[in-house]
């Protein structure tokens, strides 16, 4: 960005500090003007306080306090943790116990991507603590991967009631948060458990079956897609039998290459 248009994007900013210390909450905006403030934040599409109609001067009576906080400004993943702990984006916030997060080592190799958090999570504030993540250790061991030496997160960092399947708008307005991790960790691999976290990566909506067993790319991550642990755990016999036997040839596949690039 040259410096001419940040020096402009400051004086705006500088402009709406002053609108909102005297007590201005919207400034009307124009095509133009939106068009122009949304190149700012590119990577929080979703934050309508800056590329919608209005510009939102800061916390409102009506508006979400925590909310006007561009994600792009949390540098850390603890910066960012802190702006997600406070997200009141969507109406998750009402009935969680806990933001989950996610959790590793900062610097983790290995990303892994799974859908929302369940009861369980929900009361720790910790990813797949329950029967789906029991699961999900045990399909790591089995590549030589420790759950301690990955990032574990979920697209939705609340829990959805009922555990639900998270509708559109949540994700839509969580996904900033799963994307700027991965800009912070800067993970190798990325491991996709199941159709949210697949679709909302590579941004398609092909069946998982045509998705899983083969290499994608996400910016300089390579990215794995198979079943979700509770998808494997929800059915018996057979059916189960043969899911597992294509969860495990996709794994096979991340452990030959996450080994491989260790050594380079
Ligand atoms: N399922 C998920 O997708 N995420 C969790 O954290 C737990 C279960």
């Amino acid at each position: 960005m040259d410096k001419g248009y940040l020096e402009l994007i400051k004086d705006i900013c500088s402009w709406l500090r002053f609108q909102r210390s005297l007590g201005v909450e919207f400034v009307a905006g124009s095509p133009e003007i939106s068009r122009f403030l949304s190149s700012a934040d590119l990577h929080d599409p979703t934050n309508k306080n800056i590329s919608g109609r209005y510009l939102f001067a800061g916390r409102s009576r009506k508006g979400i306090p925590g909310d006007s906080v561009p994600i792009s400004s949390a540098h850390t993943l603890q910066g960012l943790k802190s702006v997600v702990e406070r997200c009141k984006r969507c109406d998750l916030h009402r009935s969680r116990t806990n933001v989950v997060f996610g959790e590793g080592p900062e610097d983790a190799r290995l990303l892994v991507v799974g859908e929302a958090p369940g009861r369980q999570e929900d009361q720790e504030g910790r990813p797949f603590v329950g029967v789906s993540g029991e699961l999900l250790t045990k399909m790591l061991r089995a590549i030589n991967i420790s759950r301690t030496e990955c990032f574990i997160t979920s697209v939705v960092k609340c829990r959805p009631p009922g555990n639900r399947t998270p509708d559109q708008h949540e994700i839509a307005k969580c996904a900033p948060f799963l994307f700027r991790q991965i800009e912070l960790i800067k993970p190798s691999f990325i491991l996709a458990l199941g159709l949210v976290a697949a679709h909302t990566l590579l941004k398609i909506d092909s069946p998982l079956k045509s998705l899983r067993g083969k290499w994608h790319r996400l910016g300089n991550a390579r990215v794995m897609i198979t079943y979700h642990p509770a998808y494997l755990l929800r059915f018996g016999g057979i059916h189960q039998k043969n899911l597992k036997r294509e969860a495990w040839h996709d794994l096979q596949m991340l452990e030959k290459e996450y080994v491989a690039s260790k050594s380079t």
